[in-house]
């Protein structure tokens, strides 16, 4: 078992920065990129506030596919450009998005999803997914989330790289 002391309503920088350091030791020991991926969903759900929706997709080829998450069940492949997930993927950069029925594309997985963040996960120069973050509330993320999330991928990009 495993205990976090995060205050999930403090400040953002100070909650990104204990969520990292927890994501740090979860993945320490461990190999396998599934299992770490779950972990780290399973993290960003319990102590991230206010999201119906967290997880990964995997780049495969030229496309994103389902990986660990938590929430409904979701589309299960992406193409590389479609979407806020494949945008991510296609740009390699992050996709903060205050109402996603204002993005020409949203994939509606969850019809309560009011906005969407997601960072995608490049190690040595390779994309190996993203991580997607869905709200039912608009306008949920900021600049903090993002720069919060970047930081988390950095720990666990290279722990599911294999
Ligand atoms: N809304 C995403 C699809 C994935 S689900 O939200 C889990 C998108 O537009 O890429």
């Amino acid at each position: 078992m495993y205990i976090f002391d995060i205050d999930k309503h403090g400040d953002k920088a100070v909650l990104y920065a204990d969520l990292s350091a927890a994501l740090a030791a979860l993945t320490a020991d461990e190999p396998d990129a599934i299992a770490n991926m779950a972990n780290a969903a399973a993290l960003v759900w319990e102590y991230l506030p206010d999201l119906n929706w967290a997880g990964f997709y995997r780049a495969v080829g030229d496309e994103l596919i389902l990986g660990p998450f938590q929430g409904k069940t979701a589309c299960i492949r992406i193409p590389f450009g479609k979407g806020v997930c494949g945008m991510a993927a296609a740009t390699r950069e992050p996709q903060c998005i205050a109402d996603v029925h204002e993005f020409p594309g949203h994939i509606a997985c969850d019809a309560y999803s009011a906005s969407e963040l997601v960072m995608p996960i490049i190690h040595e120069g390779r994309l190996i997914g993203v991580l997607d973050l869905d709200s039912p509330i608009r306008g949920r993320f900021d600049d903090a989330d993002v720069t919060g999330c970047a930081e988390l991928m950095a720990v666990l990009g290279p722990r599911i790289a294999a």
